[in-house]
């Protein structure tokens, strides 16, 4: 087995992938288009980070490809239907840095909700100003989340645990934690909230949802902070806000509009405001999120290959089969129409196979079924199956 390693992702994935066995060449930065089709020759495994783009053109071309490992959250750099079309898996990391990003959160709750930005400023300007105005303990303080997923709910634990009183708006129906109240409405939240944090998905009808309406529905001197996506935030109203003093700090992470690279100038409304904290997307960088992410996405190629495993894979049907010594597995994707179970098993009747245990799942246009066989089945069976109308891909596994 062949892996391409690229854009310096963590070297835990180096060591899970070559302990399984592979052949692995690391690369530290993204390849163009070119030069990705050049590099895949004879590569099943591939793993980039958000910066390599795997075109319906790179996939074409990769014919030896298996599965697509994203070292990261985001799959959008990826040509998700063209992979499914060739039955490539995509799997990506959809959690691993959500701690990450929920300690900077509180951390930031925190530093504003006692002027720390203020008074480290003064400090570093020789001014010893030792006064309680405007401070506050966070505890008893009402926090509202809005997007109650995974970091919006990992928060919501933590800032109990420190004794906020947390509330939370989600459009989708969510089990509230602990003691966390539902808000029917996002007014009904930002009526309440002495500190309003985002943490809602980047789907395209999040665009501008925050705006002058919703700041100015905030309570007097609250607090608020984006780490989830640039464009979800109006930042000229937010800006607005701060300066009236409706607002009394802010932290920001993310922008609509981030440079491209180390040292590029950041250009934002939101430069040089007072209790504002602007960090360069970084929520979720921490050594400890890269390290989790390497280890959970290379785990999940080493098992999608050894095993047939697609679990939480972004574009296959979910299915694990706990490995079973001594046989083999025919991992069979197809095109999710009727009657190709009954095909798969008509054909390996026909060969004499013997079934040992199988399992099908669906999801959308595709089904996938694992079938574990005797180690003595017939090689001519897997270009049967191949020949199937419906088959997308058939491989021999375990
Ligand atoms: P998730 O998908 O688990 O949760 C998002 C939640 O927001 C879902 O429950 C969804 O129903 C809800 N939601 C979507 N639109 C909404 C709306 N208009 N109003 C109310 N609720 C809404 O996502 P996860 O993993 O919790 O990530 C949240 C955000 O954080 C994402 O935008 C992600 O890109 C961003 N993120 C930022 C990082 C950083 O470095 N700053 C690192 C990791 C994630």
């Amino acid at each position: 087995m062949r892996v391409l390693l690229l854009e310096g992702i963590h070297p835990d994935a180096v060591t899970i992938l070559e302990a399984a066995g592979a052949t692995v060449e690391t690369v530290g930065r993204a390849l163009d288009e070119p030069a990705l089709i050049a590099a895949l020759d004879g590569v099943q495994l591939l793993g980039i980070r958000s910066k390599t783009e795997v075109t319906e053109a790179v996939l074409a071309e990769a014919h030896d490809l298996l599965a697509i490992g994203a070292f990261s959250i985001g799959t959008n750099q990826i040509d998700l239907d063209a992979a499914g079309a060739r039955g490539i898996a995509v799997f990506n990391a959809p959690f691993s840095n959500t701690r990450s990003v929920v300690d900077l959160a509180l951390a930031e709750i925190i530093a504003m909700t006692r002027r720390l930005t203020q008074k480290n400023a003064d400090m570093h300007a020789g001014v010893w100003d030792k006064s309680a105005e405007g401070a506050h303990e966070i505890r008893g303080r009402n926090l509202g989340i809005v997007g109650y997923g995974n970091i919006g709910a990992q928060l919501s634990v933590l800032a109990e645990s420190l004794g906020m009183r947390v509330l939370f708006y989600d459009t989708e129906d969510k089990l509230a934690l602990g003691n966390a109240r539902r808000c029917d409405t996002l007014d009904d939240l930002l009526e309440t909230a002495d500190v309003v944090t985002l943490h809602v998905d980047g789907r395209r009808g999040n665009s501008g949802m925050f705006g002058a309406a919703q700041f100015a529905r905030m309570r007097p001197g609250a607090i608020f902070l984006n780490l989830s996506r640039g464009f979800v935030v109006d930042h000229r109203a937010l800006r607005e806000h701060i300066v009236t003093g409706h607002l009394s700090g802010a932290a920001v992470d993310v922008f609509p509009h981030e440079p491209a690279g180390r040292g590029d100038e950041f250009v934002s409304e939101l430069r040089g405001l007072p209790n504002v904290i602007l960090t360069p997307h970084i929520g979720g960088s921490t050594e400890e999120a890269q390290h989790g992410i390497g280890r959970y996405v290379a785990g999940k190629l080493r098992d999608y290959c050894r095993h047939g495993s697609t679990a939480m894979s972004v574009n296959l049907p979910h299915l694990a089969l706990p490995a079973r010594p001594g046989g083999r597995r025919i991992a069979h994707l197809h095109r999710n129409v009727p009657g190709v179970l009954a095909k798969i098993n008509s054909l390996l009747a026909e060969h004499k196979v013997n079934i040992d245990r199988q399992l099908l799942e669906t999801r959308g246009e595709y089904g996938y079924v694992l079938t574990d066989v005797g180690v003595d089945y017939p090689p001519e069976v897997i270009g049967s199956l191949a020949g199937m109308e419906e088959t997308v891909r058939v491989r021999l596994v375990g």
